[in-house]
């Protein structure tokens, strides 16, 4: 078989970039480990920017996204028991998000991607990258009990963290910075109104909690829990007493709670990996950089390193390398503001309890100052909402 890109992996970042080639004319073939139902039974992010929604425009996927996604103009910040709403539209000049599952996407994307009858090859095992370094770049795997080989001008490495484009590169050629938190986000799904119609996130001191939705009538709730707690260790009614507790007395009376559909442990690490660029292979999303969920930044991330990816591809057929030899350059800048941002609204809603007693008067003092400053509201609105493709 032979393509002009091999994409390593069908999450967000695969998917899309597959779709914005073909609108730019350029062949891909997806190989992907594991099953189409597999990749949409994960449930994760839940927030797009508004550079994620033109992206998904872009690609032609955007129809369902606009008619069924929430538009939320703001979020609440909740402690010492009272709730404070960050007003996005009014801070940023209009800018809102939109609220719209991550599997939802996915499913957009790969309806997509089978209607224009494009090659995703699922269940694919023992994936391996060739020749990235050289001019004949492969990718090798086992496909329906068969040894198959893809040879391809280009790969894209979209196979997430664990994936097998990262950790193909030559160790002397990569550099890591990374920073493991000491504990982790027990999640739950269920088919229940949400508790309010805007996001609440929460600094208490049992931890931080997070209300979300996926639609008017599915919920999507968060529970900062020690890193090495078990999601079996939790039961429903032992999930939402402690939400409740940590919700402010208004949020914990009107909270509708059920069977929850879905419960995990999310860990959260900040990780990037540089560069994302050696010879033919590119990194794109989770498998270059991770951030903590706090800031909604991990899909957008993928999202938006897939478009630069693009058109980088798109004008190196057309004749110029200037793309490709600055994407990495042009992706990291924007990543690392995420990465801050992702850092920075961790530290601020999470319990560390080894900062002790000045830790959290800390903690405290700021959120104070943020919530009556429209400089620091500002300052985490516009990072919400999303920083420009290229700034
Ligand atoms: P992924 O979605 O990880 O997709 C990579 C794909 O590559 C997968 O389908 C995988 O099966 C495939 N793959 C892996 N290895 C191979 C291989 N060797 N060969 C072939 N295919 C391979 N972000 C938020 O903003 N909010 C959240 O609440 C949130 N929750 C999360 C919970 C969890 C458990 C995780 C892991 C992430 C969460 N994220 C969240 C982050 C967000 O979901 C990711 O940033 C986003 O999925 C990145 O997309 P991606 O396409 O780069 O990677
Ligand atoms: C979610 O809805 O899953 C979600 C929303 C906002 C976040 C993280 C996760 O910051």
């Amino acid at each position: 078989m032979r393509t002009q890109v091999a994409i390593i992996g069908a999450g967000p970042a695969g998917l899309l970039l597959g779709a914005l080639l073909q609108r730019a004319g350029i062949a891909s073939v997806i190989v992907e480990q594991r099953s189409p139902e597999y990749v949409l039974a994960r449930i994760r992010a839940g927030v797009l920017e508004q550079t994620t929604v033109d992206l998904l425009d872009q690609a032609g996927v955007g129809r369902r996204m606009h008619t069924e996604g929430l538009l939320h103009g703001g979020i609440e910040l909740c402690f010492d028991g009272a709730r404070h709403r960050i007003d996005f539209k009014a801070l940023t000049g209009g800018k809102q998000v939109t609220v719209y599952g991550q599997t939802e996407v996915t499913r957009d994307l790969m309806a997509h991607r089978h209607a224009a009858g494009l090659t995703t090859l699922y269940e694919a095992e023992q994936v391996s990258v060739h020749g990235f370094d050289t001019a004949t770049a492969c990718v090798r795997f086992r496909h329906d009990g068969t040894e198959q080989q893809i040879d391809c001008d280009f790969i894209a490495g979209c196979d997430g963290f664990h994936g097998v484009c990262r950790a193909s590169v030559p160790a002397p050629a990569l550099t890591v910075y990374e920073r493991i938190y000491p504990f982790g986000w027990l999640g739950v799904l269920s088919e229940t109104p949400p508790v309010s119609h805007e996001l609440i996130y929460t600094n208490h001191p049992r931890g931080f909690s997070l209300c979300s939705m996926r639609s008017p009538t599915r919920s999507r709730y968060y529970l900062q829990c020690p890193a090495e707690d078990r999601a079996e260790n939790w039961s429903d009614d032992a999930f939402w007493a402690e939400l409740r507790r940590r919700l402010d007395p208004a949020a914990a009376q009107t909270l509708v709670t059920g069977p929850s559909l879905e419960k995990s442990i999310a860990p959260l690490r900040s990780f990037v990996a540089e560069p994302m660029r050696f010879g033919r292979l590119f990194l794109a999303g989770d498998a270059a950089h991770i951030v903590p969920p706090t800031g909604a930044k991990g899909l957008n991330l993928a999202a938006s390193d897939v478009g630069m990816l693009a058109p980088a591809l798109a004008e190196f057929y057309a004749g110029s390398t200037h793309g490709i030899d600055s994407y990495s350059q042009r992706c990291l800048r924007r990543i690392w503001k995420a990465e801050r941002f992702s850092w920075w609204f961790t530290s601020l809603m999470h319990n560390f309890p080894e900062t002790g007693a000045f830790g959290q008067k800390m903690q405290h003092a700021e959120l104070e100052y943020l919530v009556g400053s429209a400089a620091a509201s500002t300052a985490l609105a516009e990072n919400y909402v999303g920083l420009p493709l290229e700034q």
